[in-house]
C-alpha cells in the first residue's frame, strides 16, 4: 500500500526526502541510497546537500547505486548518468565517489553488466532508500511499459516517447539521444526497503494516477509500487490532479 503526500512545491518535497535521508544516515552511516536522474530529484539532492552541510553529517561511508545509464554514451559525456550523478549528487552532497555506483553502459560489457550490478547491490546489503522519478508513460528507471515487474538489471530499448522527453538534455536533438540503456529492473527496484517516488507538474498526472489507483500492470511499471510494503509518493497538486 502506498502512502501519498501532496506538497505545495518541489522544495517542500525535497525537504521531506532530505530529512528522511539525513536521519537515516545518522542512524546508519553506511546507509545505501538508491539514486535517480532526470530533473525531478534535483530539489531533493539540493535539500540533502544543505542539510548535510548545516548539520555537519558525516556522509563519507554512505553508499549509492544509480538506477540506470545510457548504453554507448561515454561516461565523460556531460549527459551520461555517470556525469549527472557526479554533478548533481556526489559533488554537492560530498559523497565518497568510490562508494557511488552507476551501471556500466559500455557496449562490450553488457552481457555481464546487469548481473554484476545486482550482485553489487546485494553485496552492499541492499538499497535502504530509493528515490524515483516517473516517466510520462509510467516508467521507473528506464523500465518502459511492458517491462516485467520481476525484471533484474538489464539492457533495454528506449521508447520513442522517452527519447523525445529526454532530447531536452541533448540540445533538443533527438538524433543525439541514445537508443538503448541499462537499467535496474522493476524487480531490483522493488527490493529496496523504502521507495520514495517524486512527481511534479500536470504532465505527470496521468502516470501518477495510473501508478497509485490503476491496475497493477507491466504497462505501467510504477504501478508495482502498490505491492511494496513501504512506498511513499511525494507529489505536487498538479501531479495529483487526476487522483
Ligand atoms: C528518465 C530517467 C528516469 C526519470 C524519468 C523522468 O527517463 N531514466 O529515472 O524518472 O526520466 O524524468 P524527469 O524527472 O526529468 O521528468
Amino acid at each position: 500500500m502506498a502512502e501519498v503526500i501532496i506538497v505545495k512545491s518541489q522544495e517542500e518535497a525535497g525537504e521531506i526526502y532530505a530529512y528522511a535521508v539525513a536521519e537515516a544516515i545518522k542512524a546508519n552511516p553506511r546507509l545505501v541510497l538508491g539514486l535517480a536522474t532526470g530533473s525531478t530529484p534535483h530539489t531533493a539532492y539540493q535539500a540533502l546537500a544543505a542539510r548535510v552541510k548545516d548539520e555537519n553529517i558525516d556522509v563519507s561511508h554512505v553508499q549509492g547505486f544509480a538506477l540506470d545509464e545510457y548504453v554507448g554514451l561515454d561516461p565523460s559525456h556531460p549527459e551520461s548518468y555517470h556525469s549527472v550523478i557526479r554533478r548533481e549528487v556526489i559533488e554537492p552532497v560530498g559523497l565518497n565517489p568510490d562508494l557511488i555506483h552507476v551501471p556500466n553502459g559500455a557496449v562490450e560489457s553488457l552481457r555481464h553488466a546487469g548481473a554484476d550490478y545486482d550482485a553489487a547491490i546485494e553485496a552492499a546489503g541492499g538499497v535502504d532508500i530509493q528515490i524515483l522519478g516517473v516517466g510520462t508513460d509510467g516508467h521507473i528507471g528506464f523500465n518502459e511499459p511492458g517491462s516485467s515487474l520481476a525484471s533484474p538489471t538489464r539492457m533495454k530499448t528506449l521508447t520513442e516517447q522517452t527519447r523525445i522527453d529526454n532530447a531536452r538534455f541533448f540540445d533538443g536533438d533527438l538524433d543525439q539521444v541514445p537508443t538503448h540503456c541499462i537499467t535496474q529492473g522493476v524487480g531490483t527496484i522493488m527490493k529496496a526497503r523504502h521507495l520514495v517516488l517524486l512527481a511534479f507538474g500536470s504532465a505527470k498526472a496521468d502516470a501518477v494516477a495510473a501508478s497509485i489507483e490503476g491496475p497493477i500492470t507491466a504497462m505501467c511499471p510504477a504501478s508495482a509500487l502498490q505491492m511494496h510494503p513501504h512506498a511513499t509518493f511525494i507529489i505536487d497538486e498538479a501531479a495529483a490532479e487526476k487522483l
